[in-house]
């Protein structure tokens, strides 16, 4: 007999003979009837076992198939309105791999358990249903950037300087010296254009973030991107074909999971169109106010305030021209008006906020070293940094997205921890 899926047992001719492999997702014994809702990687069939129709030893191996042991089935298709997608599978054969005493988690446990427990928790529908958008999420993503002529390159994780600002630093032992873990490869990219012009990487960043948000991760999925003889608009553009593609390939591949997680997609088929609006911080500081936020002009624009401006737009949108005081030392101060820098952010809807941060670089040598030196830097630990504009400088910019934060908002989650497998928290590490 045929070893076949669920998803693909769906929609094979009734009478069809197969076997499934799974594992026992539910079970219920009625009368002398045992019914057995497999689950593998494509979704679930509802089995049944009759004790009138099969061998007494095969009833009782039936019977030891516990909630989440690994078993294997052989029978017949057939048409069963009451079955989840219409079709059942009556069994003439059953083995048990590996049976599950007692699996730990029985619906109903909270968020503390349930991390504990995350080695088992990910095998759930809901999970495996993120898992799945995020795959379609990342292989988009790859697929823009190969097909549009960008190098995928392999930058450092032990690093030696601060991107991003010493506050959120792990810092590591290595050899004796202090080293840190990356934050960003944004500076290794930036050395990179000098030869390959468009580059990217897909690398873990890491953030030691004071407290426990919504949003923030550990260690999260830094896609970014680097292109030289770009301006900050040029940057924008692409970022904006990048997510729209992005979203169009997951709602083309992955409606099914999207339905499964209650998202409502209209939102996603906006977005998927891409003319992503853009506003100035400034402007930004009006529509804040006009919602009666209390905020001067200076401050940055934390989860809260971002919260707020979604409620004025309908897909991502863009947040330009940023104080300095607030943004890194490596933003090119606006020429118009030096107090503030060409970085950009791009905000997701429905109070999501902030997916991707993203500047023009500064590439004059006097200025940036100011700009170390204002900051409190030293300049010695950002030699080589200085050294690219020094030799064949040019105008660039670049952008990271946060590929947790993208998958948080396209499935719809409330919280990031359920965008990736694995998260990372500051208390303590689970599994
Ligand atoms: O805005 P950020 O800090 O920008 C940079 O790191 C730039 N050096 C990137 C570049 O231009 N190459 O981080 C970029 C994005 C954020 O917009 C956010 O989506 C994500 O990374 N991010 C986090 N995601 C999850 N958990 C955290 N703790 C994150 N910190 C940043
Ligand atoms: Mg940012």
């Amino acid at each position: 007999m045929q070893l076949e899926k669920t998803k693909r047992a769906l929609r094979l001719p009734e009478g069809s003979e197969i076997c499934l492999r799974g594992w026992v997702y539910r079970k219920r014994e009625i009368g002398k009837k045992i019914f057995i809702v497999i689950r593998d990687s494509e979704g679930i069939l509802q089995t049944v076992i009759d004790s009138g129709r099969v061998s007494e030893e095969t009833f009782n191996e039936a019977l030891k198939a516990s909630i989440e042991a690994s078993i294997e089935v052989c029978g017949r298709t057939a048409r069963e309105p009451r079955a989840p997608g219409g079709v059942e599978l009556r069994v003439s054969k059953v083995k048990v791999w590996g049976p599950s005493e007692d699996f730990p988690i029985k619906g109903g446990e909270g968020v503390d358990y349930l991390l504990d427990n995350r080695h088992l928790w990910i095998r759930s529908r809901k999970l495996t249903a993120v898992w799945r958008i995020r795959h379609t999420t990342l292989s988009a993503l790859r697929e823009y950037l190969i097909n549009n002529g960008w190098w995928e390159v392999s930058p450092p994780i032990l690093t030696q300087a601060a991107v991003e600002g010493g506050a959120t630093l792990f810092k590591v032992d290595f050899f004796g010296k202090e080293a840190y873990l990356s934050q960003s490869a944004q500076f290794y990219l930036e050395a990179l254009i000098y030869s390959l012009e468009r580059v990217w990487s897909l690398t873990t960043s890491f953030r030691a973030e004071r407290s426990r948000t919504r949003r923030h991760l550990y260690e999260y999925w830094h896609l970014e991107l680097e292109e030289a003889w770009a301006e900050m608009r040029d940057s924008m553009k692409v970022a904006e074909e990048l997510i729209s593609y992005a979203i169009s390939r997951v709602l083309d591949e992955r409606l099914e999971e999207l339905e499964f997680l209650k998202r409502d997609i209209e939102s996603l088929e906006r977005a998927r169109k891409g003319n992503f609006p853009s506003i100035t911080y400034d402007e930004a500081i009006e529509l804040l106010r006009k919602k009666g936020v209390d905020i001067k002009w200076g401050e940055d624009l934390g989860a809260d305030e971002e919260r707020v401006l979604t409620t004025y737009f309908e897909t991502p949108f863009f947040v330009t021209h940023f104080p300095k005081k607030i943004k890194s030392f490596y933003m090119k101060l606006d020429p118009q008006r030096p107090d503030v820098v060409l970085g950009f952010d791009l905000l997701a809807p429905e109070g999501y906020g902030e997916i991707i941060g993203g500047s023009q670089r500064e590439d004059r040598y006097e200025v940036l070293l100011n700009r170390i030196k204002e900051e409190g830097l030293d300049p010695k630990e950002y030699k080589w940094y200085l050294d690219l504009r020094r030799y064949g400088s040019v105008p660039h910019s670049g952008f990271g997205l946060g590929v947790d934060r993208f998958v948080m908002w396209i499935a719809g989650l409330d919280h990031i921890r359920d965008s990736i497998p694995f998260p990372r928290f500051r208390d303590r590490l689970y599994p």
